[in-house]
């Protein structure tokens, strides 16, 4: 089956199982004409829509168009099926606020949870990969048809959006069902292993998706927080450090991805095994300790990332990485203190990991059939 519904309770690309290939776009928004931007949305939503089924956008698409005007699809996913196209969209906080003025009337409907994300320790931030008024996460099995739809979205916004940056990325690095095998990221080691999964639903109540809230925030209810973290690693110096010493950072085998207190990969992780020098089998600096819930309230993510190589970094490196993304109930809870955590005494992220870009989007929930994005805000 290589159609995801569009329409939905949720918003497709989040819990749906995670697809080969990304492109996310962040958009700034240049109109401050609140009609402009509903047209807008309900532009993107009949687009998405027919591009999610595999069809072009516009009404006489790629080729069936008068000859004299430029057609209404750009043409490039024409014999490609959808393959299992998601478009997930999200706003910033530069949608609801510029410069300390409301837009488009949306006075005090900025989330609460919608923070302005602060500087996390060893953060070398690019403002020309961060931040974005409007996100669009574009997830297929073919990476033509992700570009396709991003570029056709971009199209449809001409004049009322501006790209802001854009990251393509391969190889997702989380399963989101447990139908799915755990791929690999580019430490070469298993990625989403103790994620969130579509079959966990009381869990992804608890963690991911957003509950009625407060007068002004109904139009969230049922929608999520997207982090979107673009994370270089210095695969160079990963490369010339032993096995030992990498499987100590994580705190699991690059084999199967067991934890290091032992087991198969599923095993829980026993925190407190020592070995017979006394340390603890799972060193206390581990990724995977840092970021289990028992050090963190409990507190769990859906993440949903993708790997990146980005071309040279100038120094004779590749620019290559995790484009970390998470769907979290509440960034406030589910995600700050635990990056502050990794910023600090993760060896790995204080040693072979630099955050380049980031976002935070409030996801609204689905669309339902003659409805379209973000509906409840306006
Ligand atoms: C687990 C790698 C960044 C949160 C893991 C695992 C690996 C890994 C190999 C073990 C397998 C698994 O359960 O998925 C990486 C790499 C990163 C990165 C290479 C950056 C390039 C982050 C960031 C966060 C995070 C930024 C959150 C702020 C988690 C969580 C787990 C995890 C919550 C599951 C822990 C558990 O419950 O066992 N990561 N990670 N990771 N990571 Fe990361």
């Amino acid at each position: 089956e290589a159609v995801v519904p569009f329409f939905g309770e949720h918003q497709a690309g989040i819990t749906t199982p995670a697809q080969d290939r990304l492109h996310m776009a962040a958009f700034d928004v240049t109109t401050e004409d609140r009609k402009e931007l509903i047209k807008l949305l309900k532009d993107w939503t009949a687009a998405a829509e027919s591009m999610t089924t595999g069809q072009p956008t516009g009404r006489t698409g790629a080729v069936d168009g008068p000859y004299d005007a430029p057609p209404e699809d750009t043409g490039e996913a024409l014999d490609l099926a959808a393959a299992k196209l998601t478009l997930t969209f999200g706003f910033g906080v530069g949608l609801f606020e510029k410069d300390g003025k409301a837009r488009f009337g949306l006075e005090g409907r900025r989330p609460e949870a919608l923070i302005d994300l602060p500087h996390f320790p060893g953060d070398d931030l690019q403002p020309g990969r961060t931040g974005g008024d409007i996100v669009i996460q574009a997830c297929a099995d073919d990476p033509q048809v992700a570009v396709h739809a991003i570029r056709n979205l971009a199209r449809i916004g001409f004049g009322k959006v501006r790209v802001r940056w854009s990251q393509l990325g391969f190889g997702r690095t989380s399963s989101t069902s447990r139908a799915q095998v755990t791929p690999r990221n580019l430490f070469g080691f298993k990625d989403g292993t103790n994620n969130l999964k579509v079959e966990d639903n009381a869990l992804l109540d608890e963690h991911v998706w957003v509950s009625s809230g407060p007068a002004g925030e109904q139009w969230m209810t049922g929608g999520s927080y997207l982090v979107a973290r673009r994370i270089q690693m210095h695969i160079e110096i990963w490369d010339r450090t032993s096995l030992r010493e990498q499987e100590g950072l994580i705190g699991r085998t690059k084999g199967v991805g067991a934890p290091l207190s032992g087991g198969d990969e599923f095993s829980t992780p026993d925190f407190a095994m020592a070995g017979r020098n006394g340390d603890p089998l799972i060193p206390m600096d581990a990724h995977v300790r840092l970021a289990h819930p028992d050090q963190n309230n409990g507190v769990r993510m859906l993440r949903r990332g993708y790997n990146f190589t980005d071309g040279s970094d100038g120094l004779g490196h590749l620019d290559a990485g995790l484009f970390f993304i998470a769907f979290v109930k509440d960034p406030r809870t589910h995600y700050v203190p635990m990056q502050l955590t990794l910023a600090k005494s993760d060896t790995l992220s204080v040693e072979y990991l630099k955050h380049t870009g980031s976002g935070l989007f409030a996801v609204p929930p689905g669309v339902q059939a003659g409805g379209f994005i973000g509906e409840g805000l306006f």
